[in-house]
């Protein structure tokens, strides 16, 4: 357990599962999917506050982001949402400046323990960005393998072989590129390269998937195949997914949380979180129904 209290571990190797779990599998004779099959976990927000400095960015955010469902993150321009998302995996702690207040965990851990390494918090909750960002002279397969290279030495070339092959499966892109995994990452079409992103995150078996507009950068065509694609990672992770796309919150999630600035100079916040049948149909908050049915955003 990681919770405050407990005895202070003398090696990270003997810490809790956010600093241990996937390095485990990487540094011994443990499969490097340790993680498959176990049930995905739940993140949890409460009183979360984020800062630039003395700019107040996102304000009090309490919520549940369920396990095995996709959770939309949605709202107008600046409200937070990246900000939001980046802080789930310590990713804001990068941007220098940024701050966090509140509590973040995974299924009752605390992400923000002193004694937690913000490295393998960040392979337990994966991340996709809104430009695909594949390594573009890495060959495919490198890219792919690239999280489990950074980790270990010691996982044997049959070992990867068997994740490279895996991820591209679960991420549609096998078929496409099975006969040039040598190829560079960035000779791949734009679709292809997200696609490759999401592979090259779901390698490492996180617990949890976060995604800032995922297909903001794709043609419809390649949006849809990964729309389809979350739709059938949920079976294995938490996901959650920022997005303008209101068809694509509709179509693509369970849950939609939605965030507004609002004119009182009030930072960005959670107005109301629920079903998304029940956001984009019956929402409590008449900032929600206008923002759902185009009315401002
Ligand atoms: N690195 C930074 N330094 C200072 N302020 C920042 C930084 N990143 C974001 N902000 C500010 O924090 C607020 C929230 O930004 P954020 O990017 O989280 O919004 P967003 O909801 O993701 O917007 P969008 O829909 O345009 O992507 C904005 O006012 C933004 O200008
Ligand atoms: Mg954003």
């Amino acid at each position: 357990m990681l919770g405050s209290g407990t005895k202070r571990p003398e090696a990270p190797e003997k810490r809790g599962e956010m600093t241990h779990a996937r390095a485990s599998g990487a540094t011994s004779t443990e499969p490097v999917t340790a993680s498959a099959g176990k049930p995905a976990k739940t993140i949890e927000t409460r009183g979360v506050n984020l800062f630039y400095g003395d700019f107040h960015a996102v304000e009090e955010v309490t919520m549940t982001i369920e396990p095995n469902k996709v959770t939309a993150l949605i709202g107008s321009s600046g409200c937070g949402k990246t900000t939001f998302l980046r802080s789930l995996n310590r990713m804001h702690e990068l941007t220098p400046g940024a701050r966090v207040e509140g509590a973040v965990t995974l299924d009752g851990e605390d992400v923000y323990d002193s004694r937690v390494d913000p490295v393998a918090v960040r392979r337990l909750i994966g991340m996709v960005f809104q430009q695909p960002n594949p390594f573009p002279t890495m060959s495919i397969y490198d890219n792919v393998a690239a999280g489990l290279n950074l980790n270990s030495t010691k996982v044997s070339k049959a070992q990867k072989d068997s994740v490279v092959e895996r991820s591209l499966r679960r991420a549609h892109l096998w078929d496409e590129v099975k006969d040039r995994l040598d190829k560079p990452g960035g000779s791949l079409s734009g679709g292809q390269q997200q696609r490759l992103c999401i592979a090259r995150a779901i390698a490492v078996e996180p617990e949890v998937l976060l995604m800032d507009e995922p297909c903001s950068a794709l043609d419809p065509v390649a949006t849809l195949a990964v729309e389809d694609l979350i739709g059938e990672l949920k079976n294995r992770y938490t996901i959650a997914i920022v997005t303008h796309n209101m068809q694509q919150a509709s179509r693509a999630s369970d849950v939609t949380a939605f965030f507004n600035l609002d004119e009182t100079g009030k930072p960005g916040h959670l107005v109301e979180m629920g079903p998304t049948q029940e956001i984009f149909t019956n929402p409590k908050q008449k900032e929600t129904e206008d923002y759902v049915s185009g009315r401002f955003g």
